[in-house]
């Protein structure tokens, strides 16, 4: 099924064949499963449960589905195992991975297994199977390095580059590729493998590089998932540590809207086959780390402590998505707004994790939603 509208249903249901998505249990994985095993698709999760909490998704998600889902605790380094999963597959989604810059330079090897070589495990099981099975690729901003040459002024709590042409559309695809920390170069290496098995095997592959993706059923701690993971710690009545001065930006991305680009990038496969594509919430949702922590204050209530330390490595001063090229192809809607995005994941968190503010949150999550 064909269409520029991304709320329709993914590509018709095929008996027997299912939707694999690796690291289908993590943040994204599991919001994936959830919308593909709602339209009536068969969904096997391919995950190892590496990071703590993602266990709870699997849970929830095989509560839900019961007869739609279907796992296979395993790692993506297993290239048996791997084949197995995509023997079967009608699409395959690949989140799995080492997620973090901090655990990356403290052990670059294994970041390099899980991200490289488990992502050829991935490409190659279905390069061995000879069909055009479409595989769309979480990859990420950082395969554009650490941007140093974009000249910023800084206003009182965020950076903005001098370059009006930025400031207002934000990175482009047409922006070269600089991998920086171990992370960046195995996400990156990844997603021009991703790439070029389009290119030299015909497999329909396409890239989403994303920025910074935030909603239900993350997991966040300090080293990703820093959007849900302020809230947590603002929540809990526990500072929070900011690495360099907090005025750093990033555009944040909503995972409803997220997730529908996914499905669509499925759906469009034909045309966005063998391309890269940035996403992220834009510069309509470009904030800064003070920024949230102000918005966060605004939402339980009360004033957050924050501890300030040294600027992390590799760490971009402002990256924010060029969205246009994602939006005409992909026929992405309007993205969900930060502020009302970012109150609903406190409404979340407080109701699925029982985390309750110390003051009467409730009438202000409603009220920062009215915000919006
Ligand atoms: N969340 C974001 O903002 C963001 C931004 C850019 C890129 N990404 C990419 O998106 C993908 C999903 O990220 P997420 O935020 O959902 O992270 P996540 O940590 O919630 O999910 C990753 C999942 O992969 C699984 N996993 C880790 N190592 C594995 C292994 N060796 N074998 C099998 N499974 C393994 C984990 O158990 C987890 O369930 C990742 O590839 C990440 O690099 C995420």
């Amino acid at each position: 099924m064909k269409s520029s509208d991304t709320s329709a249903a993914s590509p018709a249901v095929l008996r027997h064949r299912h939707v694999l998505v690796t690291g289908g249990a993590g943040f994204i994985g599991s919001n994936l499963a959830n919308r593909f095993a709602s339209e009536g698709h068969d969904v096997l999760i391919y995950d190892v449960l590496a990071r703590p909490g993602v266990d709870h998704n699997l849970e929830w998600l095989k509560k839900r589905h019961p007869s739609k889902i279907s796992a296979v605790i395993g790692d993506i380094r297993d290239e048996t195992a791997v084949a197995d999963a995509v023997r079967d597959a009608q699409a395959v989604f690949h989140m799995a991975a080492q997620v973090a810059v901090t655990t990356s330079l403290v052990d670059p090897r294994e970041d390099f297994e899980i991200n490289i070589r488990g992502t050829l495990n991935v490409l190659d099981a279905l390069r061995r199977r000879g069909e055009r099975v479409p595989l769309i690729f979480a990859s990420t901003n950082k395969v554009y390095g650490d941007l140093a040459d974009i000249e910023l002024e800084k206003t009182n709590d965020a950076y903005k580059p001098r370059d009006s042409a930025i400031r207002n559309a934000g990175i482009g695809e047409n922006r070269p590729l600089d991998f920086h920390t171990p992370y960046g170069c195995s996400k990156g290496a990844a997603d021009q493998y991703v790439l070029d098995y389009a290119r030299s095997f015909g497999i329909p592959t396409c890239v989403m590089r994303m920025s910074c993706i935030y909603g239900q059923r993350q997991m966040g701690t300090e080293d990703q998932g820093w959007v849900a993971h302020f809230l947590i710690r603002a929540l809990q009545g526990e500072p929070i540590t900011i690495y360099g001065d907090g005025c750093q930006v990033r555009d944040v991305l909503d995972i409803s809207d997220a997730v529908s680009a996914y499905a669509s990038a499925w759906n469009h496969i034909e045309t966005v086959q063998g391309r890269a594509f940035n996403l992220g919430g834009g510069p309509a949702n470009a904030i800064s780390l003070r920024q949230l922590v102000s918005h966060i204050e605004d939402i339980i209530g009360r004033p957050v402590e924050t501890i300030y330390a040294d600027w992390r490595a590799g760490d971009q001063r402002y990256y924010v998505s060029d969205t246009r090229l994602a939006t005409q192809e992909l026929g992405l809607k309007q993205p969900i707004s930060w502020l009302k995005g970012v109150a609903a994941l406190a409404g979340w968190l407080q109701e699925e994790k029982g985390l309750t503010c110390l003051t009467s949150s409730s009438s202000r999550l409603q009220s920062a939603e009215v915000l919006s």
